[in-house]
């Protein structure tokens, strides 16, 4: 996905800045050129030699210092992707208002690339409320925040603000480009104008206590991948979620983390929806109670006793109504196809796409998935090892095969 992608990366003076050394190696090893540009001040914390080393050009530092006349809007229209890593409390506010101090707050405001920020700071800086309000802002604009995690931070405090490891940033610009090209490759075709479209994604957890819960490898990017091509499609799209990855524009995500709150977040949108895509690995039993305080093991061994959770896809199946679409996902281990194929019936799905997870690159937290279609009139359909992007194009492709035309509204 990121051959040949043109990304800027924006290294702002924040003590993560060597963080963007690995993320530059990432981004390189993939096959994108990576344009690095540091601010003044976080040149104080890691050498540009270092950052041109591991990029694909010379650093470039300074809005008078560059070959090229213009480098601000020079940087910006040519770009593919800007990530700023690590993004201090002063990028964020200069993005938000528009200031245009250097060469890195200039670039970013002289883009219509898709932008995606990695705030880094103390815990302190994170939560005041002047920083949360420009990264609200800059949300609501359609930047993409990769918020920072709880850890050690510099100084020795721990808490809120640490930057988010080098993969995750990795694997959310891996995936809006991903997005874009979907939206490139899908946006004249307009065949989900006028349909709304439903779709679940991620892993549910349920708790056993308040640090403990079971839960499973899903990593949501199949779902998040098929709510982006929809979107891209003309629909509107929910994305009901478990994840926090960021999602294309014309996507409204609802964000659940039970199995018990996927359900109501389906069924109370589900009439509304002509297509509902059930892409979440839905847990299947959780803890009958859930302890209100940490289990200790001094208290000795806890016995958990599990309870069925509800169906969604075949609640969805029974109170369908005429006309909807929907889809069924089922990750399999052995006798893919047998075990796809009755939970087609069992479950009152129109589809259903089998994935054998056993298989090498197939399936859970992989960018790549390879799938059979079953339809519940009798057809198979294979999808070789390919995108999770290429997956859902497919499977929109079937969506769009059982859709009843669209009734012409009465005057
Ligand atoms: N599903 C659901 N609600 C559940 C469990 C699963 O809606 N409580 C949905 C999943 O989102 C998926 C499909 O059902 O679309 C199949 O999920 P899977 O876990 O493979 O099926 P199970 O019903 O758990 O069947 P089995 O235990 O036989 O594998």
């Amino acid at each position: 996905m990121l051959e040949g992608r043109r990304i800027v990366l924006g290294v702002t003076g924040g003590i993560a800045a060597y963080k963007a050394i690995e993320l530059s190696r990432r981004l390189v090893l993939a096959g994108a050129h990576v344009v690095p540009v540091m601010t003044e001040a976080a040149m104080n914390m890691v050498g540009p030699t270092t950052m041109t080393a591991l990029g694909s050009e010379p650093v470039k530092t300074s809005l008078w210092a560059d070959s090229h006349p213009i480098p601000h809007t020079h940087l910006g229209q040519t770009a593919d992707l800007i990530v700023v890593c690590p993004a201090t409390a002063r990028i964020l506010s200069d993005y938000r208002t528009g200031r245009s101090a250097d060469l890195l707050s200039a670039t970013l405001i002289a883009t219509e690339a898709p932008v995606v920020v990695c705030p880094a700071m103390h815990t302190e800086m994170w939560n005041h409320p002047a920083v949360q309000d420009n990264i609200a802002a800059l949300q609501q604009r359609g930047v993409i925040v990769v918020p920072p995690e709880e850890g050690p931070l510099a100084g020795g405090d721990i808490g809120a603000g640490r930057l988010a490891s080098p993969e995750s940033i990795f694997d959310v610009i891996a995936e809006t480009l991903d997005g874009e090209m979907a939206s490139a490759a899908t946006k004249d075709t307009g065949a989900l104008t006028g349909r709304t479209v439903l779709v679940t994604a991620g892993g549910t957890r349920e708790a056993i206590d308040p640090v403990r819960f079971i839960g499973n490898r899903s990593s949501g990017k199949q779902g998040h991948a098929l709510a982006d091509v929809a979107a891209a499609r003309g629909a509107q799209v929910t994305l009901v979620t478990t994840v926090a990855r960021p999602s294309g524009p014309g996507v409204e995500q609802v964000s659940v983390t039970t199995a018990s709150e996927m359900l109501d977040a389906v069924m109370s949108r589900a009439e509304a929806s002509d297509v509902v895509i059930m892409a979440a690995a839905v847990a299947d039993f959780r803890p009958k109670n859930t302890a209100e305080q940490k289990l200790k093991k001094a208290d000795g061994v806890p016995s958990i006793e599990l309870e069925r959770t509800e169906d969604i896809l075949a609640t969805l199946g029974v109170q369908r109504r005429a006309g909807q679409v929907i889809v069924g996902f089922a990750a399999e281990t052995n006798d893919m196809l047998t075990n796809a194929a009755s939970k087609l019936a069992r479950k009152g799905a129109d589809l259903l796409v089998a994935n054998n997870v056993a298989l090498p690159q197939v399936g859970f937290a992989h960018d790549t998935n390879a799938v059979t279609i079953l339809d519940a009139d009798g057809g198979t359909f294979d999808v070789s090892l390919t995108s999770k992007v290429a997956i859902a194009e497919a499977v929109l492709d079937a969506v769009e095969k059982r859709l009843p035309p669209i009734e012409s509204g009465s005057t």
